[in-house]
């Protein structure tokens, strides 16, 4: 029997972005796969009184199994009520790349889903982005989709380089899908080695210095549609007080460079309202992970590593949603 996101107590994203494009700010989208993750997201975003969307990727639902997740996320909502701040938790499947995973997810209490049609032909987006959003609106679900590929890996599917949106295709995209919001290609990309060091240039300490994102490309946008929620992935800082605890305590992260906060406030202040992070958690978790290895060689008690990793990706969090994101307080 399929459960709407309405009896989980789960909340749409549409109110959440009309709010966020008005007030200057983006929603965080943090990727969770297990316990300690989502217990971080939800403590940092109740703290800071952050709207929050909780995402699942294919790769989550097949390492943790769909049933559990969606479960989790139950839970979720009945946590923040615990932790004595109700803000809204919208349920996400990150990068849903055919309409089947949309509709298990939209059917199992999800409140958004994205279908990234961006590595097909423009015309077959537009004809599988379509298809979704009619299933996803008539159960009141909403739809991200994209335009542009991102560099690097999307759901096993490897760009060496980005496409950058198109700007002359988001109307007509927009107008015909009847998406909710759209992701786009303006220099950001997966994983924490969003750049060669060939692209980047070296500031006077010696550290890499990327290039910036293709603001330019995002204005354009915005004048073509104008107020429509934007979605940026691949939004990593890729911290390096984190690659150095990796890398001083066994790790091997060489040339890790992200995308600079500075240019991630930026792209909140204007219609981008949601931002897409994953990979600074990853860090964040393996930076504590290894230094409570190192440290305590004899330490055998999972939750002895593990709860230093939910405190650490915890103030990464809180950190993201005040002084990047400028989400804290909005909720
Ligand atoms: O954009 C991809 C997200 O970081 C999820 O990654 O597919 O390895 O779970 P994943
Ligand atoms: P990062 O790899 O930069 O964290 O991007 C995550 C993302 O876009 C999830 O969809
Ligand atoms: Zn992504």
């Amino acid at each position: 029997m399929a459960v709407s996101y309405k009896d989980l107590g789960l909340a749409n994203s549409k109110e959440m972005f009309a709010k966020a494009v008005e007030g200057g700010y983006a929603i965080p989208a943090y990727n969770f796969n297990n316990l300690e993750q989502m217990q971080a997201i939800l403590q940092a975003c109740v703290e800071t009184k952050s709207p929050v969307i909780l995402q699942v990727s294919s790769g989550a639902r097949n390492y943790a199994n769909a049933t559990l997740l969606r479960n989790m996320a139950r839970g979720a909502v009945e946590y923040v009520k615990e932790l004595g701040c109700e803000i809204p938790v919208v349920l996400h499947l990150d990068h849903g790349d055919t309409f089947e995973l949309c509709k298990d997810c939209i059917d199992n209490g999800f409140s958004s889903v994205m279908i990234d049609g961006s590595h097909h032909s423009y015309e077959e987006n537009v004809a599988l982005t379509t298809k979704v959003v009619e299933y996803a609106h008539a159960n009141g679900v909403t739809v991200e989709g994209e335009l542009g590929v991102l560099a690097g890996v999307e759901d096993d599917v490897v760009a060496e380089e980005s496409t950058y949106t198109r700007p002359e295709e988001v109307e007509d995209f927009v107008k015909r899908t009847g998406v909710d919001s759209l992701a786009i290609s303006i220099g950001t990309s997966h994983g924490a080695h969003k750049f060669t060091p060939e692209q980047c240039t070296k500031n006077e300490d010696g550290v890499l210095v990327p290039p910036p994102l293709k603001f330019d490309i995002l204005e354009e946008i915005e004048k073509r549609i104008p107020g429509f929620p934007i979605v940026l992935h691949g939004s990593s800082s890729v911290p390096m007080d984190q690659v150095e605890i990796i890398n001083a305590n066994g790790g091997d992260l060489k040339a890790a460079v992200g995308i600079p906060e500075e240019q991630l406030r930026k792209a909140a202040a204007s219609a981008v309202c949601k931002i897409n992070i994953d990979s600074d958690g990853r860090l964040a978790m393996t930076a504590a992970i290894r230094k409570t290895m190192a440290e305590k060689p004899g330490e055998f008690d999972p939750r002895k590593y593990l709860g230093p990793a939910r405190d650490s990706l915890k103030e990464l969090y809180k950190h993201k949603n005040e002084n990047v994101l400028g989400s804290a307080g909005k909720a």
